[in-house]
């Protein structure tokens, strides 16, 4: 179990990490959400002993994380948010080096090697250099570099930054299956839909302090509900039509994008029917309709007053 409690970092006036605390369960997923600048790189960092904190400690299983040369530290590996890979090497050289850092070698190192090139999909690709590789087979090399000394715990500094959807989708799996094995992770993102895909607990920063801390549900409890309907129209026609759906009780706003027509309703089992009413009577036909959940995006609009694409 990881246990950060109430870190703590400066950098001169600025106060880049205030009072961060939080525990990961093995096994479980635990999201550090935040926009840039938010101070998640700088509470990784600390968690992974690359930074002294101003304040507050780090516990693995009860024991505290006290110097760089902590043993305790082998326990940890981490994904960081910068590239550490040397292009001119191949995979394989570039893990070997990696390997070398934990002081492994020999058939342990090379084992090792096999199996995390292959967990993350590059056991074909072993002998290319890393110059050659995607951004995303990079980022999935890096993965495998910090997976070698098999750390129980895995800190992932924004790991898919830069990534196309296939490896993305591949590094989700691969974080899956460890998540299976009853490793403890801590994901960074600003992505609000990485952290709902994957997390069992979300964590929000902002300006280097936490602004929600829970599971996944009870942070959506936190914002009142959207009361947002979509329906997939398969014959939508031209014009303003849904206009008229704005002057239904209890229908706040209606409109329109492609084939989806977004309806905000004061109260979802009140005012769905008359909307559903209206587009029957009026010669529409539906394909799909959907109640929207408050995503992360609304849930930190919602704390914070800010977006977080331009907070
Ligand atoms: N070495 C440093 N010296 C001075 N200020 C720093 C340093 N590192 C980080 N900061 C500042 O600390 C704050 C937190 O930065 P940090 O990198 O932890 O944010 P982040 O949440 O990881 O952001 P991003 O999403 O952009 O990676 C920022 O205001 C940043 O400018
Ligand atoms: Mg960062």
């Amino acid at each position: 179990m990881l246990e950060v409690e109430s870190l703590h970092k400066r950098y001169g006036d600025l106060v880049a990490v205030h009072d961060v605390s939080f525990t990961a369960h093995p096994g479980e997923m635990v999201g550090l959400l935040g926009p840039n600048g938010a101070g998640k790189t700088t509470t990784v960092g600390m968690i992974a002993g690359l930074l002294p904190p101003d304040g507050g400690q780090v516990r693995i299983g009860g024991g505290l994380v006290c110097s760089e040369t902590d043993p305790v530290k082998r326990r940890m590996g981490l994904v960081p948010q910068e590239l550490a890979l040397h292009d001119e090497l191949s995979a394989r050289d570039n893990l070997a080096l990696f390997g070398a850092l934990y002081r492994l070698s020999g058939a342990d190192l090379r084992a090792s090697i096999d199996r995390n090139l292959d967990l993350v999909g590059l056991a074909d690709r072993a002998k290319d250099r890393a110059a050659h590789f995607s951004g995303g087979m990079k980022r999935r090399l890096n993965l495998a570099a910090a997976l070698l000394h098999d750390p129980d715990i895995l800190l992932l500094d924004e790991p898919t930054v830069g990534v196309d959807p296939q490896s993305r989708n591949a590094i989700f799996a691969n974080l899956e299956e460890l998540k299976r094995r009853g490793k403890t992770l801590v994901y960074t993102t600003h992505y609000m839909e990485e952290a709902e895909r994957l997390c069992d607990r979300i964590i929000i920063i902002d300006h280097g302090r936490v602004i929600a801390n829970d599971t996944l549900d009870a942070v959506r409890r936190l914002v009142p509900n959207v009361n947002l309907l979509q329906l997939e129209i398969e014959n939508p026609g031209e014009g303003e039509w849904f206009a008229a759906v704005r002057t239904l009780p209890g229908v706040d706003a209606a409109d329109m994008e492609n084939h989806t027509l977004r309806v905000r309703l004061d109260n979802l089992l009140d005012a769905s029917p008359r909307v559903f009413g209206w587009l029957r009577d009026n010669g529409y036909r539906c394909s799909h309709i959907a109640s929207q959940r408050a995503d992360l995006e609304t849930v930190f609009l919602t704390l914070t007053g800010r977006s977080v694409r331009n907070a």
